[in-house]
């Protein structure tokens, strides 16, 4: 059952909305209103650079939709894959996309390359690897486990090869990492039962669940029991909502799956009652620029709905999506959308900030974070 857009039924709004705005207080101090300030006096020819060095979170990358082109048909020799495509260029040229659809059915295809821990383990590392270069200093990583386990992959072979690779992450490159597993909303609540079901044995391996895959037609509810589940063993709960599809399945990934961040979640605009209850709620949306252009959310980066979010005060976060398949990772994605929406050095730094505090870490280490980027401004 869809849940209204209307606050008034949400009878944990003042409660949630004044604990929200009282810790944002509490760990905010003077950072936010003087040091974000000073920062508008960064000259524009300087903003790039401090865009690359920023200190920052990443917390919506779908780590299968990191496998760039190159890994891609290595992973196919090395397991014996054959690919509908003949080189690494005709691969990439069949990257143009008009709707999500049409992107998730190259990206499945593209997963299917992915057969031995090894290959999950390299998969992420490739990525680690790009992060540091960007100067992520926390992710936390989508997985598909259903994209694997209905070619056979046992969800063992997924999980530990990406935990490995996060391990290393931690101890080699200093990147902090957490793993999300997705539920591909396309597939019916007993698919999705099943896999928590696989998940149980390995649940201090991951820190929460999130719902992604074709939006339109796949309202939140459909998974409402499995949501109740899985929060009921203890795991952070996340959805894609508002990326293509409308508003409602924002209220209802709130309401009714009970979703700490909306990923994506620019449809938002279109409702001014969200919009209130997001920013009240200090509810953060991780959302991914260069992948809404790509997927034709947004026919031009100048028509992102992103400066709009952040001036209504919402806790917005910027993120890659699926980089290797939208042009860019994290770093590309602040360049793109500050030189289209004529954002400055403050702007870059409530986007950080909003990333460490939409993490799914304890407080001790988010001030810890807040500090690290305190330096990187003073
Ligand atoms: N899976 C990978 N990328 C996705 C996206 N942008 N939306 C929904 N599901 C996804
Ligand atoms: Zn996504």
């Amino acid at each position: 059952m869809a849940v209204p857009p209307n606050p008034s039924h949400n009878d944990r709004l003042p409660i949630k909305t004044v604990a929200a705005a009282a810790w944002f207080r509490q760990t905010s101090g003077n950072f936010q209103s003087a040091r974000t300030e000073s920062m508008k006096s960064v000259p524009k020819q300087q903003l790039p650079d401090f865009l690359r060095g920023l200190p920052k979170a990443e917390l919506h990358i779908h780590i299968e939709g990191s496998l760039e082109p190159e890994l891609i048909f290595a992973l196919a020799q090395r397991n014996g894959v054959t690919l509908p495509y003949d080189s690494v260029e005709a691969l990439r040229a069949a990257y143009a996309f008009s709707d999500l659809q049409s992107f998730l059915d190259i990206y499945y295809a593209g997963a299917s390359v992915l057969l031995h821990e090894a290959d999950f383990f390299d998969m992420a590392w490739a990525y680690f690897l790009r992060a540091q270069a960007d100067n992520v200093i926390h992710a936390e990583l989508f997985f598909d486990p259903q994209t694997h386990t209905a070619r056979g992959v046992a969800f063992d072979t997924v999980i530990n090869g990406l935990r490995r690779a996060c391990e290393k992450a931690e101890a080699e490159l200093g990147i902090h990492a957490g793993l999300i597993l997705c539920f591909l909303r396309h597939l019916s609540e007993a698919e999705a039962f099943e896999t928590l079901a696989q998940a149980r044995p390995h649940l201090g391996k991951f820190i929460g669940v999130g719902l992604d895959s074709s939006e339109r037609g796949h309202p939140p509810e459909k998974f409402a029991r499995v949501f109740a589940d899985a929060r009921a063993l203890g795991l952070r709960v996340v959805a894609h909502a508002g990326e293509e599809g409308p508003p409602e399945y924002i209220w209802s990934a709130l309401d009714v799956l009970k979703a700490e961040r909306i990923d994506h979640g620019v449809q938002a605009v279109n409702d001014p009652m969200l919009m209130q209850r997001l920013a009240a709620e200090r509810i953060p949306l991780t959302v991914c620029p260069l992948s809404n252009v790509k997927l034709c959310v947004f026919k031009d980066m100048k028509d992102h709905s992103l400066r709009q979010l952040l001036d209504a005060g919402l806790v917005v976060t910027i993120n890659s999506d699926d980089p290797a398949y939208f042009g860019g990772y994290i770093n590309q994605n602040f360049l793109e959308t500050f030189a289209a929406l004529d954002l400055d050095a403050s702007h870059a730094v409530t986007l950080a900030r909003n990333s460490f505090e939409a993490s799914f870490v304890d407080e001790a280490q988010k001030r810890r974070y807040f500090d690290t980027l305190d330096a990187y401004c003073a």
